[in-house]
């Protein structure tokens, strides 16, 4: 869905109606996933599930846990370096999110960047309602056309190309590590795509978490408040509410551990014991052994070498790259090269 919004008033009004009263595609598509996804070993859902209402605001909660270092890390490079970003592009200039959460980055960034006159759209792509809501009312302040595309990354890409302006500069923003909640094929796959949307000269700003010791992830992602381990665990009070299904949330608990193998934090949902689960919208029962998990996300850690050859390949050219002082996150500047 699109919605078209200046001022302050008129998103509000726009995004009152994302939900349909017939089973929407959506709801189609979740449970098609559940269904699909217990069925593999093992047992896997898709992260952009977890984003529910709830799960939004959870995820915002993570945000500002001591633990979870990333949007701090990431909002103080934003802030040091959006004029530098700035200096890389020609107005007027375009932008477009994949994943905006609160909208808080972003307005960190136009901020920063201070461009004049200000960027002429911004379109911002998230499968929450609940995060285009907050980052459209951040951004009402400053007066800009924002277009919402509540959808899936690859979707908004293609409503937001058809409807891009002929001159000046896109800047896409990838940022918070999103890209790190994809298998590197997959994430390579996706920076194809982004690319083929841009045109030559066109900028991608990138932000990717680094590998950094096993304990700091590790508290990063199971928290000692219990949060990170509630916005997993919604997961199941969502597929309860919207599939009624019948998790018992008791008897699943949150585990995230390191694969230095692979690069990963993994996140799973354990059954604590065997048990069966039936999912009526999903037209299914899932059988559980105990200690057997569901696959809920996973985020990759790159090194500096790691996300040059990340996105060198999907057709970019490295402009810039600032590395914060604790050396936990890197935010890169891409541009895209000629066909
Ligand atoms: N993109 C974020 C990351 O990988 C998302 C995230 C943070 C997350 N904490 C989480 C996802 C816990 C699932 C569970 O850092």
């Amino acid at each position: 869905m699109k919605t078209a919004a200046m001022g302050n008033e008129q998103w509000a009004t726009g995004l009152r109606d994302p939900e349909p009263a017939a089973p929407s595609p959506a709801l189609a598509d979740f449970a098609q996933n559940v269904r699909l996804g217990l069925q593999r070993t093992p047992k896997q859902i898709l992260p952009r599930y977890l984003y529910d209402e709830l799960g939004s605001a959870l995820f915002e909660a993570i945000c500002r846990l001591p633990w979870y270092r990333v949007t701090r890390a990431e909002i103080g490079l934003l802030a040091r370096h959006g004029t530098d970003v700035a200096a890389c592009l020609q107005s007027p200039v375009t932008v477009v999110e994949l994943g905006s959460g609160s909208g808080e980055k972003l307005l960190t960034l136009l901020e920063a960047m201070d461009l004049e006159p200000r960027p002429s759209d911004i379109h911002l792509i998230d499968v929450s309602a609940e995060a285009l809501r907050l980052s459209a009312q951040a951004l009402s302040r400053l007066r800009v056309s924002v277009s919402l595309h509540q959808t899936t990354y690859r979707a908004g890409l293609q409503q937001m190309a058809a409807a891009r302006r002929p001159d000046g500069t896109m800047l896409g923003l990838f940022l918070g590590s999103n890209i790190g909640n994809f298998h590197p094929a997959e994430a390579q796959d996706l920076l194809r795509g982004i690319r083929g949307t841009l045109r030559p000269g066109d900028a991608l700003l990138l932000g990717v978490d680094l590998v950094k010791p096993e304990a700091d992830l590790l508290a990063a992602y199971d928290d000692p408040l219990g949060v990170t381990a509630a916005f997993n665990r919604n997961l199941l009070v969502r597929i309860n509410r919207e599939l009624g299904a019948d998790f018992e949330l008791g008897a699943f608990e949150h585990r995230a551990g390191w694969n230095a193998v692979a690069s990963r934090v993994e996140m799973h949902l354990v059954s604590r014991r065997a048990q069966r689960v039936s999912i009526p919208g999903a037209g299914c029962v899932a059988t559980f052994a105990a200690g057997e998990t569901i696959w809920t996300e996973s985020s990759y850690k790159y090194d500096r070498a790691g996300i040059a050859a990340l996105v060198g390949p999907a057709g970019f050219r490295q402009r810039e790259q600032w590395i914060d002082p604790d050396a936990r996150f890197a935010l890169t500047l891409f541009e895209a090269a000629g066909n």
